[in-house]
């Protein structure tokens, strides 16, 4: 220590970094050195100081008071170990330190962590052992810092430490310079979709220094979607399909490579066996495209909780293929580390016999040891005697059998009004909001005190250490395991009681936050023991999901609500959910399941005398025909459902079924009778002003004259189209129709005209994320370049092309299969036959555009 402080002393451009702790009080001489809680105090602090940071306690800043050059930044009462009572922890900075230094901005974002016992926070006491597991921590932090990211996983049973450990994690990423981004999973909001990376990117965007801010909605326009509260209404769902969850994916991933050119990155989820599966994909997906980047991951999950077809096994599997994750299991505290435990736990030494006792019962895990001590220590078991902890007699002492029973004794102690409370909390899960709380209390009981009341409640249950507040008006419970213990505890009928009245308190909710929270709403409701009000919301948190093409979890949603509509024997909301996975199933490009689930919807409509809905079906059923490649099915099927279809159909009903009969027309090449249902279905649009099938037909139309071999005509009606589809904004109906202009000017020999139409219909296509649009605009290029000469593009175009194709279901993928197709089209100097397959390959792709 001496000779470092010479060495700085000589060399000021020595960069050693330093945290400090202050507290003030009475010190007591012992030996050489000195004892005290001041000291205990002052250490605490120091092991949570980052480097460059003072943190004191109110102590010490109520006796500085307001120097100059000082002020003082609150970081919150912190229940540290072996301290009876919260610390009110203090950061002293310089008065001028705001200066708008963008790196220090960052340095102090990420210096000033939390205080608590959850991950994203400092651990409020010292790790006990864990040094092997440590090291390896420590390596991967190395190899990240270095470029080489991974995913490091912690596993083993609910209270053995692994947040614990995450938090250490955190504490060395922190001193290192690392922009530490968490989440956490909660067993309620598992069919959320990516529930955890919106606190996890919340964070991040708020890190990104202002110019990288400002940047990041028109850079990756797809992260608004991870960053609900801070833009964007959500999207219609329509749109929704694979390519376009693979946008946001990238998106994610670019930012996150944006921000670690800055600094290293960690991001760490909590309690993963909870994670939707759409956040496991994203998490996956970013390991993997941030392999070579400065990028650390971590997860902790309860392995037990993990079974084979859990979305998380599968993601391990394929990483550890590629070398990309690490599991370190967590296991149970040996004797001497529980001793280790108790002792911090109850601040003082305690006796071999007491460790015994504890570590006999609890056999090492942490949680269960620190629970099982703070109650012995609560009903006055143990005694202080000078120093040293003792149990009353050990044979006499009753210990409790399970953790339940532990905790149950801790939580027996608190006020009748407090466990009332936090009865009624424990059906939020682990986490809760005041707010709802509140209204919860407020729909049991009386109004006015209940927020005093409540306050009080939850102050108490923190003092305890059974609670703790979070960020905003948020808390948690210390642990999952106390959450549990209080909702088992729970009658069944009270429990479906609470579920119930909390479920229609978020009913009451302004239409926006209703429909954000509505996943809540259902899970509430189904176990509020009233599916027939859950099972609108299961609906609708399904459009939720799909509107961020989670399309994992809308598919939860929409089979817990076929579920429910079943149970209820309501078949025209089986029929809904039916309808809604069969759009699904088309959007994911499984159009044989699509097909039987429409036709399964269809049929329940009937049955529910619901035509118009029907009708709405069957031109569904119709076009998968089209993109499935089976019109020979497709078009009987139209053909008998629109002969037995009622006049009192409305004319925007009958204008989609005459539409999707003139697509299948259409691709089984028979065009007199596309263009005859073409001409019906465009009338029928007119008159019901549905613009959509207007604009669909009309332009069925003009691709339809075109095959006929009368060009002018379809000219004239594709460019009118088009101009309508501008002006409407309609951005499929523009793409399809500069997809068809773009052909008859390739037919032509115009390959600049037709180049003209065919990107922007590749770009339209690519701002759906629309594959088969991008596809067939690739093809087009492909053979403009052919023709203009420009064969590099051409085969660039083609390859393309080629790619996404095959990854199509139905006729598309016959579209390849034409004997030597490929060879010759990605072959960039024998170019003799390309046209003529390209042509071929184009007819067929079209045909079901
Ligand atoms: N190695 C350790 N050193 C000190 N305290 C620990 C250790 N492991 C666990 N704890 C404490 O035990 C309790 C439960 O640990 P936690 O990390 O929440 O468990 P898990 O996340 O595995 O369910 C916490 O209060 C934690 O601080
Ligand atoms: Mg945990």
């Amino acid at each position: 220590q001496a000779r470092c402080a010479a060495e700085m002393t000589r060399d000021p451009s020595l960069h050693l970094k330093a945290g400090i702790g202050v507290d003030a009080g009475e010190a007591v001489p012992v030996g050489d050195g000195f004892r005290g809680r001041a000291l205990n105090l002052a250490a605490r602090l120091c092991a949570l100081a980052a480097a460059g940071e003072v943190l004191a306690s109110s102590t010490v800043t109520g006796l500085a008071g307001n120097a100059d050059d000082l002020a003082y930044a609150e970081r919150g009462l912190t229940s540290l170990k072996g301290f009876a009572d919260p610390v009110a922890v203090v950061e002293v900075v310089g008065a001028d330190s705001h200066a708008g230094d963008s790196a220090l901005r960052q340095e102090r974002r990420a210096a000033s962590l939390p205080i608590g016992g959850f991950l994203g926070a400092l651990a409020a006491g010292p790790l006990v052992g864990r040094s092997v597991e440590q090291e390896r921590l420590w390596s991967a932090v190395d190899s990240a810092f270095q470029g080489r990211g991974k995913l490091v996983l912690l596993t083993g049973e609910a209270g053995v430490g692994k947040t614990r450990l995450a938090q250490e994690l955190t504490r060395n990423l922190r001193n290192r310079d690392f922009l530490v981004l968490t989440g956490r999973c909660y067993e309620p909001y598992t069919a959320i979709p990516f529930y955890p990376f919106h606190e996890a990117m919340g964070s991040a965007f708020a890190a990104a220094p202002g110019a990288l801010q400002s940047q990041i909605l028109q850079r990756w326009p797809y992260l608004a979607r991870l960053l609900p509260e801070q833009i964007v209404p959500a999207q219609p769902a329509a749109a929704s399909n694979h390519e376009e969850q693979q946008r946001l994916f990238w998106s994610a991933a670019g930012f996150v490579r944006a921000l670690a050119e800055l600094s290293p990155v960690a991001l760490l989820l909590d309690d993963l066996h909870w994670a939707d599966a759409s956040s496991i994909e994203l998490l996956q997906h970013l390991v993997r495209q941030l392999a070579a980047y400065p990028v650390l991951f971590a997860g902790t999950y309860r392995d037990a909780e993990v079974g084979q077809d859990h979305p998380l096994a599968r993601t391990v599997v394929d990483l550890t293929r590629e070398r990309l994750v690490e599991r370190i299991s967590v296991s149970r505290l040996a004797r001497e580390e529980t001793a280790a435990l108790i002792a911090e736990a109850i601040g003082g030494s305690v006796s071999n016999a007491f460790v015994s006792l504890v570590h006999g019962q609890t056999d090492g895990n942490p949680f269960y040891s620190e629970e099982l001590c703070r109650s012995l220590v609560e009903r006055g078991d143990v005694r202080e005697e000078a120093g040293s902890w003792k149990p009353r007699q050990v044979r006499q002492l009753e210990i409790p059998e399970t953790i339940r029973a532990v905790i149950w004794q801790r939580l027996a102690r608190l006020s009748e009004a407090a466990q009332a409370i936090l009865l009624r909390a424990s059906v939020f899960g682990q986490s809760f909001e005041f707010d709802d709380l509140l209204v919860l209390t407020e729909v049991e009981g009386s109004s006015s005190r209940a927020e005093a009341e409540l306050e009080e409640a939850l102050e108490e249950a923190v003092r305890a250490g059974v609670v703790r507040s979070l960020a905003g008006d948020r808390y948690s419970f210390n642990h999952g395991l106390t959450q549990h213990a209080l909702y088992t505890e729970l009658p069944a009928r009270r429990r479906r009681r609470l579920h119930l009245s909390l479920a229609e308190a978020l009913e009451a909710l302004p239409e926006l936050e209703r429909t954000r929270r509505s996943g809540e709403l259902s899970w509430h409701f189904i176990r509020g023991g009233d599916p027939a009000k859950g099972l609108p919301y299961a609906l609708l948190a399904g459009d939720q999901a799909e509107a961020v093409f989670a399309h994992d979890e809308a598919g939860t949603h929409y089979r817990a609500a076929l579920e429910l509509a079943q149970q209820l024997e309501d078949s025209r909301l089986e029929a809904e959910a039916r309808e809604r996975l069969g759009s699904l199933l088309t959007a994911t490009i499984k159009y044989g399941a699509a097909l039987e689930m429409d036709e399964a919807a269809a049929e329940q409509y009937s049955a529910a005398g619901e035509r118009e809905a029907e009708s709405r079906v069957v031109a569904q059923v119709g076009r998968i025909h089209v993109v499935n490649g089976t019109t020979s099915q497709g078009i009987p099927r139209l053909e008998t459902y629109l002969a037995r279809v009622p006049d009192t159909l409305s004319r925007g009903a009958q204008a989609a079924l005459h539409s999707s009969l003139a697509n299948l027309y259409f691709a089984a090449e028979r065009y007199s009778e596309a263009l005859e249902q073409a001409d019906l279905a465009l009338a029928l649009a007119i008159e019901a002003k549905a613009f959509g099938i207007e604009s669909e037909a009309e332009i069925r139309r003009g691709a339809t004259l075109a095959m006929l071999g009368q060009d002018d005509a379809a000219l004239t009606v594709l460019s009118d189209a088009l101009k309508r589809a501008e002006v409407a904004n309609d951005q499929f109906g523009r793409c399809r129709a500069s997809q068809y202009l773009g052909g008859i000017w390739l037919q032509r020999r115009d390959t600049d005209r037709a180049e003209g139409y065919l990107r922007q219909a590749l770009q339209l296509g690519e701002r759906m994320g629309n594959p088969r649009q991008i596809a067939v605009s690739c093809l087009g290029l492909s053979l403009s370049g052919v023709v203009s000469g420009n064969l590099s593009s051409s085969s660039e175009n083609a390859e393309r092309a080629l790619g996404i194709m095959h990854s199509l279901e139905g006729s598309w993928r016959s579209a390849c299969q034409i004997p030597g197709f490929e060879e010759e089209l990605l072959n960039e100097t024998e170019k003799a036959e390309a046209p003529q397959y390209l042509l071929e390959c184009l007819a067929v792709a079209r045909r079901s555009l």
